[in-house]
């Protein structure tokens, strides 16, 4: 058993003037996979323990092997959060990206939208600092929807691409300038489904339609520099067809061969496994579960697509934004097994971020930047915690994700929650040496451990009076 300093009201009160953000291990500025030393030498170690879990977490549900995740997905598991955008020209009519269709109204005058598609505000650079602020690792733009416009130069396949629109220029170009420039993670949306092309629904044209697709998805790989993803959505809208995957894939892979491949199964499908060489499980609008991966032939990501409001495109009327709380709540629901969280904006019409947005995303990224250890390079573990908390491993560290504490005198004010006292940990953790919150770190709290029984307790404290961080997080360094 450890002896820590005791908690005093004086040493609590004392840290209330000093919270800060600093104290987990830093990551790398440029956001991206760590280093390819650091990757081998996990890799290794994985490879020498016969597993992909580490040695503390519980045996996998079978004795089947869980198969060891590729550099290139376990680096996309390390962005955890990135930012979704849609925009296009149904943005200019403000009643989400499938108005197209619910509106069928507005498709006489369809085509003239391309006209008053300034793009004026538009801003590649400010676009991505703002994930960037958020503590999001990559962006994934639509490069084309399924009205079916481009964002980038078709270079002939059609003229219905932002160079011939009013705004005359290559927006998918500034936007992948932009990812460069910041070494943020650059993804490409696509739609499969497309509403506008003559060959979509046009009996016997299906592979005329297809080699148009691919040959658009080319140009998205061979002339944005390098892209590390490309995240595809539609094919759950005819699912009769014969998509031919593989010619699309092998055609990312020849150009991009560490580029993630997303491709959408839909609301109605959350999690599904598609062709062997699509990289991740989507969630959209739903929640991740707990992946077994014992005896799957790879090893697959997982991520969860959401609305800041109820529509991907901008919805003037759209009044049901999420509040800065929930989306980190969502967050955790997916950090919880490893997922990433992949948090939509919808641009205005001529492609500024709304306001609401930028807000929302300013006050996330102040809680992403309180331990970032926790949030992208920590991995599930198999540790149990007191009610929804859960808690993560990075090395010898463990990151417990605390939810529900109340404010240190503020019963009188709130109903106060329970969430704070005692909290156990069951699960086999190595001697533990210290514990203290992310955002407090210069405090010590109590803990016993009792290895042989694979029990630790632990003393959590109440926010301090004037702040509520939502999630908070316990580092419980061990001698692990
Ligand atoms: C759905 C919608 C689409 C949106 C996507 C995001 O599939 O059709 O509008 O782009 O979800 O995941």
């Amino acid at each position: 058993m450890a002896m820590p300093a005791p908690i005093s009201p004086a040493s609590t009160e004392r840290a209330d003037a000093t919270i800060r953000a600093s104290w987990c291990s830093p990551v790398s500025p440029s956001g991206v996979a760590p280093s390819l030393l650091h990757q081998s030498a996990r890799m290794l170690s994985l490879l020498i323990s016969g597993f992909t879990s580490p040695p503390t977490m519980a045996a996998a549900p079978s004795n089947l092997p869980v198969p060891v995740p590729l550099p290139r997905i376990s680096a996309f598991e390390r962005r955890a959060f990135g930012m979704f955008v849609h925009w296009g020209l149904y943005s200019q009519l403000g009643q989400g990206e499938w108005v197209w269709t619910y509106h069928q109204q507005v498709r006489a005058d369809y085509a003239k939208l391309k006209d008053s598609f300034t793009a004026a505000e538009f801003d590649a650079t400010a676009l991505v600092g703002a994930a960037k602020a958020a503590g999001m690792r990559y962006v994934c733009l639509t490069t084309r929807h399924h009205e079916g416009f481009s964002l980038y130069d078709t270079r002939g396949l059609n003229q219905w691409d932002a160079p011939h629109s009013a705004a005359k220029r290559d927006l998918v170009r500034e936007f992948s300038d932009a990812c460069d420039a910041a070494g943020m993670g650059k993804f490409f949306y696509h739609t499969t489904l497309d509403w506008w092309h003559p060959d979509f629904d046009a009996p016997g044209r299906w592979q005329d339609y297809l080699d148009y697709l691919n040959r658009s998805v080319e140009l998205l790989c061979t002339r944005y520099g390098r892209v590390d993803g490309l995240w595809f959505d539609g094919n759950w809208a005819r699912k009769d067809r014969d998509w031919k995957e593989s010619d699309l894939y092998a055609l990312i892979r020849r150009h991009q061969p560490e580029a993630i491949i997303v491709n959408n199964s839909s609301t109605g499908a959350l999690g599904a496994e598609g062709h062997p060489e699509v990289d991740v499980r989507t969630f959209e609008q739903g929640r991740p579960t707990r992946p077994n991966r014992a005896g799957k032939p790879k090893w697959l990501a997982a991520e969860m697509c959401d609305t800041i409001n109820s529509h991907w495109g901008i919805g003037a009327r759209d009044l049901s934004h999420k509040s800065p709380a929930q989306i980190i709540d969502r967050l955790a629901s997916c950090r919880r097994f490893g997922a990433n969280y992949l948090l939509n904006v919808g641009p205005t019409a001529q492609g500024g971020l709304p306001g609401y947005d930028a807000e929302l995303l300013k006050l996330v990224g102040r809680w992403a930047a309180i331990c970032p250890a926790a949030l992208y390079d920590a991995r599930p573990t198999d540790l149990v915690g007191r009610g929804q908390d859960f808690i993560v491993q990075d090395g010898s560290t463990y990151y417990y994700w605390c939810h529900n504490l109340p404010i240190h005198g503020n019963s009188h004010l709130l109903e106060g929650d329970s969430g704070a006292g005692l909290k156990t940990i069951a699960g086999t953790l190595p001697a533990v040496k210290r514990i203290a919150w992310a955002d407090q770190p210069e405090i010590d709290l109590a803990f016993t451990q009792d290895r042989a029984k694979d029990w630790l307790t632990w003393q959590a404290t109440p926010f301090p009076y004037g702040s509520q961080l939502v999630w908070r997080i316990a580092v419980i360094e061990t001698a692990g």
